[in-house]
């Protein structure tokens, strides 16, 4: 079987990784892949954007792609598995109108009310005046997002009235574009966020390992929202009970909401939480999508071979590969940042070592990295605010991390940052 990977981060590299140790995968076109894709052996980047579905379509078409699988919620919010679907193409992800579930959060919040499941208090509004009187209302610590799609920075956080309103300016004043055009604000909530990525092929719907990600900048989890600095699965704390309860309170629900709206919803539904209380929680987001840290800790404990779970989502028999098998133990990813991310940064610093972190057994999934070729010698360059992702695997976190963390040693770029406390949360 040949597979196309859409995207170009450490989600996709994690996806091409995994999908290369079976034997049915031949080769991995990933569209357009970044620096760790290009290195893999039997797995091709072709410069084409995540959103020329046209071109994507001619390249699965030509060289008899049997899978494509979408890694980002931009091209499948555009309608991308739509699209490759009608040229009869198998596309692993859901289609357009399943995706808004990711790409309009007032849209998921309304699902989310008709289907009872359980989340925080919100209004939506298209109006500048009333929602500032709304907040004014309510009081901070308070939440404001914009309603689409913004890259993960949409949302604030606001401890106070003013750091709101700020917000919600920047929101109207079109800072989100047309992710703008409306604002939720949302009851502010306190705990503990856990990522439940399940299968489903809008039938039967299988929660992966859950996972936790460090989303703040600093030590401690404190500074700005990122896209996550690391990782770790599964967590103890989303035990079998709120496993359990995420299935029959959210995941069932949602997407029996979903056919009821005529939604066949296939792919990825992965819920974002916040763990409030002992084994109770509440759901923040949906995203349509793999989780990204998150997929680079849950692929490496994963044993059922990752392009049958797939094919089995898009030809509805997800039935038929239950249960999912997994490694035991745990894996825990740390992240390699360019110095100034999330803010600005300067790209194209040479990164050494990663053979050296791959030597301690820690794998090294690349994200924002670029291979240059010069004179048949290959180096790697960084490309991107995160740049690797150290994933380590052990018998528990201690050794997971340890592993992570004695490969993570050895990479060097000019200022390169890592968090150090990855995993604090976790027993040991
Ligand atoms: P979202 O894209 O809606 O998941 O929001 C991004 C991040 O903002 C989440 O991962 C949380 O860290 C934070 N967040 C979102 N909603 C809330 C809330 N209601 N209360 C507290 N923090 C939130
Ligand atoms: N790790 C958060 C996300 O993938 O949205």
């Amino acid at each position: 079987m040949k597979v196309l990977v859409v995207g170009n981060g450490g989600r996709e590299h994690a996806l091409a990784w995994k999908l290369l140790q079976s034997q049915q995968i031949e080769f991995v076109f990933c569209t357009p892949g970044n620096g760790g894709t290009a290195s893999l052996e039997r797995c091709q980047n072709i410069p084409i954007a995540v959103d020329d579905f046209e071109g994507i379509s001619q390249l699965a078409q030509k060289e008899g792609v049997s899978l494509v699988v979408v890694g980002p919620e931009v091209p499948l919010a555009k309608g991308i598995t739509d699209f490759l679907q009608a040229r009869g193409l198998r596309v692993f992800g859901p289609t357009r109108a399943g995706a808004q579930i990711e790409a309009s959060k007032a849209w998921a919040k309304a699902l989310m009310q008709e289907a009872q499941v359980p989340t925080a208090h919100c209004a939506v509004f298209k109006d500048i005046k009333a929602a500032k009187s709304y907040v004014k209302s309510q009081g901070a610590p308070i939440v404001v997002k914009a309603d689409g799609l913004a890259a993960g920075k949409g949302v604030v956080v606001a401890q106070t009235l003013e750091q709101a309103e700020t917000a919600i300016d920047a929101i109207f004043g079109g800072q989100f574009g047309s992710a703008g055009n409306f604002v939720v604000i949302e009851e502010y909530l306190t705990g503990q966020e856990v990522s439940v990525l399940a299968l489903t092929d809008g039938e039967t719907i299988c929660p992966l390992l859950p996972a936790q990600d460090h989303k703040r900048i600093g030590e401690g989890d404190i500074g700005e929202n990122t896209g996550g600095m690391g990782a770790y699965a599964p967590t103890p704390i989303a035990t079998s009970t709120l496993m359990a309860k995420v299935q029959t309170k959210v995941l069932e629900p949602i997407i029996a909401a979903l056919k009821a709206k005529n939604i066949d919803y296939r792919g990825v539904l992965y819920a974002g939480l916040m763990v409030t209380a002992d084994e109770d929680f509440k759901v923040l987001e949906f995203n349509c999508r793999f989780g990204d840290p998150e997929t680079q800790v849950i692929l490496p404990l994963l044993q059922t071979p990752l392009e049958e779970l797939l094919l089995a989502c898009i030809e509805r028999r997800l039935s038929q590969m239950l249960p999912i098998t997994w490694k035991p133990g745990a894996s825990a990813t740390v992240v390699a940042a360019s110095g100034g991310y999330p803010g600005d940064y300067v790209k194209g610093k040479l990164i050494t070592g990663i053979d050296d972190a791959e030597m301690t057994g820690a794998v090294v999934f690349h994200a924002g990295t670029k291979r240059e070729t010069i004179q048949k010698t290959s180096e790697i360059y960084t490309d991107g605010g995160r740049v690797l992702n150290v994933t380590g695997t052990g018998e528990n976190f201690q050794a997971a991390l340890n592993q992570a963390y004695a490969g993570i040693t050895k990479i060097q770029f000019e200022g390169m940052y890592y968090r150090r406390d990855i995993g604090y949360k976790v027993k040991r």
